[in-house]
């Protein structure tokens, strides 16, 4: 943001006959937007860290099960990519700072850093333990926006708990017997 700008915002003076400000007035408290943020933050830094591995094992993968693991991965960083967007315009939406740095992420993430040397079956079995770290993240933040009746949230992490298990079913698929 520009000085100029900056300076506008904050000296928001229009002259109105009604009193205007710019504090949020959603039905959601400023205690219940921070809680349900917290949530979402640790789910963009699980979902970036992720997103990063199903890439490094994309590129790194070998085998037999090269081309179908290839695949998956790209289908599932392409999915991540849009679905992060999503996840940091929603913390946005609530009043707070979406967390973009690798820093953050690695501060806030419970996913394990990937290794670029696993044998084709260890990736799927780092792949599965992600996404299912992801599923807790997301069951954890669902409960503070159910109490606060944040649909918008509640929709996003609907759809997400969908993605991450369903995966985690095909992931683990690959490796039962
Ligand atoms: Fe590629």
């Amino acid at each position: 943001m520009s000085n100029k700008s900056r300076k506008r915002l904050e000296t928001i003076d229009i002259e109105s006959p009604k009193p205007r400000s710019l504090e949020m007035n959603t039905g959601l408290s400023e205690a219940q937007r921070t809680e349900i943020a917290e949530g979402l933050k640790k789910v963009l830094a699980d979902s970036y860290c992720l997103m990063l591995m199903s890439h490094n094992y994309h590129w790194n993968v070998k085998g037999m099960h090269f081309h179908t693991i290839h695949e998956m991965t790209e289908e599932h960083y392409t999915e991540l990519f849009e679905a992060i967007d999503v996840i940091a315009e929603r913390i946005r939406a609530l009043g707070h700072l979406a967390p973009g740095t690798l820093s953050e992420f690695n501060d806030l993430t419970s996913i394990n850093i990937p290794n670029s040397d696993l044998s084709e079956m260890e990736m799927v079995a780092d792949l599965l333990e992600a996404h299912e770290a992801i599923t807790r993240s997301l069951r954890n933040a669902l409960a503070p926006a159910d109490e606060a009746g944040d649909e918008a949230t509640l929709d996003l992490i609907t759809e997400r708990l969908d993605f991450h298990e369903k995966t985690s079913w095909m992931f683990r698929s690959m490796l039962e017997r």
